[in-house]
C-alpha cells in the first residue's frame, strides 16, 4: 500500500524482562504467535511474532551471564530459533531440521562467553526461514561486556536499535511475502518510514538489515558524516568516519550520529540510495526536538580485537543462483557435511559470486555470506583492500555481482554441526547453504 512517509513515530522495541534470575543466568519465556499490528498507518496486518511484538522484543544480555529462553511455538508452522552471531552449542543453534513443532516448546541456552555485540535472533526452519523472518520472526539481542561499559559511548535511551527491512503491505493490510522488487514498504522497528524524535546530542544507533532479500545503501540526506563504531562482532578497534553504508541481509553496523549539528526544530532523513527507481528513498526521519546535555563521546580507541587468525587451511566457495541456489554446485542436504574441520583450525575461505553460464545474460545478484559459530575477518576484497564496511569482526560479508572476498577464521570453541549460507534468506531457503561439522581436537 502506498502510504505517506513519516506518519508513525518510530517505536523502540521493548526490552524483555527475565522471568527468573539466578546467580549465573537470566531465564526468559517467549511465545511465537500471530498478532495483529499496524505497520502502515490505518491498516491492520497479521504477522508472526515473538511475544506479540513486531519485531520481537530486545534481550539485553551481559557477557559472562547465561541466557536461557523457553520458546513455545503457538504458530501453525514449524520454527527453529537461531541466535545470529552467537557462540552456542550446536543443539542450541536452531539448525534447520532441529525444529519446534506447532504446540511444542524448547529451551535454548546462550552462554554469552563472547564479546559485546549486536546480535539478533530469527527463525531458521528448513525452507521456511525467509517467509518466517519476513512475516516477523526476528528480534534484537544486545550483548554487553565490561570493556564496552567502561567507554563513554551514548547509552540508555540514547542507544537505540534500528531494525530496517522491506515489506509488502497490501491495501487490505495483508503482509505478503514476495520478491524484493515487489516490496515497496520500508520499515524501521516495524513501522513504515517512521519519524524519530531525537535530542540535539549524540546517539548510538545499531543498524540491522533484517531484510529477507535486499541490500541498502544508507546515508543521511544532507550527506553529513557519522561515526561507525562497531560491526557484526562488536566494537571496532577504532572509530571510522563514514558517509554511506552498504548493508546486506544479516549485517549489523553500529554508528554514532551527532544531532547537535542540527538546530532544534529541524529534521534530517536517513535514505537508501540503493532503493529501486520505483521506490521512495526515505527510510526514517530524525526530528530534532530538544536540547540535551551530552557527556558521551567516541574515544579514539574503542576495543582490542583478537589477533588476526593465521590461516593454514584454505577452502573455496562459489555461490550461484542458476540453475539452482547452490554453493559449489550443490544445494543444502542436512545429511551431507560440506566442510569438516576441527576446533582450533585457522582457515582462509575464498568466496565468489560468479553466476553460472546458464544464468540470463543481464542477471546480477548480491549475496551475503554468513557462517554460524565464529566471527571472521575480511582479508581481501577482489584481490585488493577491504571495503569500508568489511572492518572489524564479521559474521556476514557482502558479495556484489562478480565479487570475491577472502575471510579468515578460527573454529571453536564448540564441536558439532553448524551452517554457512547466503543470508539473502530467499537464497538460503532455496538451498544456498552448507553444513559444517566441527570435530573435537
Ligand atoms: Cu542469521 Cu544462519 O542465520
Amino acid at each position: 500500500a502506498p502510504a505517506a512517509p513519516f506518519a508513525h513515530a518510530m517505536p523502540v522495541p521493548r526490552v524483555l524482562r527475565p522471568v527468573r534470575r539466578t546467580h549465573t543466568a537470566d531465564h526468559y519465556r517467549m511465545h511465537m504467535r500471530e498478532a495483529d499490528v499496524e505497520i502502515v498507518k490505518g491498516l491492520t496486518s497479521r504477522v508472526r511474532t515473538y511475544e506479540g511484538t513486531f519485531p520481537g522484543p530486545t534481550i539485553r544480555a551481559r557477557s559472562g551471564r547465561e541466557v536461557v529462553i523457553r520458546q513455545t511455538n503457538d504458530l501453525d508452522v514449524p520454527t527453529a530459533v537461531h541466535l545470529h552471531g552467537g557462540h552456542v552449542l550446536s543443539e542450541h543453534d536452531g539448525l534447520p531440521m532441529d525444529t519446534i513443532a506447532p504446540g511444542d516448546s524448547r529451551l535454548y541456552r546462550y552462554p554469552n562467553t563472547q564479546r559485546a555485540s549486536s546480535l539478533w535472533y530469527h527463525d531458521h526452519a528448513h525452507h521456511l526461514e525467509a517467509e518466517n523472518v519476513f512475516k516477523g520472526l526476528h528480534g534484537q539481542y544486545l550483548l554487553t561486556d565490561r570493556e564496552e561499559r567502561r567507554l563513554p559511548l551514548p547509552r540508555g535511551r540514547y542507544d537505540v536499535p534500528l531494525v530496517i527491512r522491506d515489506a509488502r503491505v497490501e491495501s487490505d493490510g495483508t503482509l505478503k511475502y514476495t520478491r524484493p522488487s515487489d516490496c515497496p514498504n520500508m520499515l524501521v522497528n516495524g513501522k513504515e518510514r517512521p519519524y524519530f524524535q531525537v535530542a540535539a546530542r549524540k546517539y548510538r544507533l545499531r543498524l540491522y538489515n533484517a531484510c529477507a532479500n535486499r541490500y541498502f545503501r544508507l546515508r543521511l540526506a544532507d550527506g553529513s558524516e557519522f561515526t561507525q563504531i562497531g560491526s557484526d562482532g562488536g566494537l571496532l578497534a577504532e572509530p571510522v568516519r563514514q558517509t554511506e553504508l552498504t548493508m546486506l541481509g544479516g549485517e549489523r553496523i553500529d554508528v554514532v550520529v551527532d544531532f547537535s549539528r542540527y538546530p532544534v526544530g529541524s529534521s534530517v532523513v536517513l535514505e537508501n540510495t540503493g532503493a529501486l527507481p520505483t521506490e521512495r528513498p526515505e527510510v526514517l526521519r530524525f526530528d530534532v526536538v530538544r536540547e540535551a546535555r551530552d557527556r558521551s563521546r567516541v574515544p579514539d580507541r574503542l576495543s582490542e580485537l583478537p589477533p588476526m587468525p593465521n590461516g593454514t587451511v584454505e577452502r573455496e566457495f562459489v555461490l550461484q543462483t542458476f540453475p539452482e541456489m547452490t554453493i559449489n554446485g550443490v544445494t543444502y542436504d542436512p545429511n551431507r557435511a560440506d566442510v569438516v574441520t576441527t576446533v582450533g583450525s585457522s582457515e582462509v575461505w575464498t568466496i565468489r559470486n560468479i553466476e553460472s553460464a546458464v544464468a540470463p545474460p543481464d542477471f546480477h545478484v548480491w549475496h551475503s555470506f554468513h557462517t554460524h559459530l565464529v566471527m571472521f575477518r575480511v582479508l581481501e576484497r577482489n584481490g585488493g583492500p577491504v571495503g569500508p564496511t568489511d572492518v572489524g569482526l564479521k559474521d556476514t560479508v557482502t558479495l556484489g555481482p562478480g565479487e570475491e572476498v577472502k575471510i579468515a577464521m578460527t573454529w571453536g570453541e564448540y564441536a558439532g554441526e553448524y551452517l554457512f549460507h547466503c543470508h539473502q534468506l530467499g537464497h538460503s531457503s532455496g538451498g544456498q547453504m552448507g553444513r559444517i561439522d566441527v570435530r573435537a581436537r
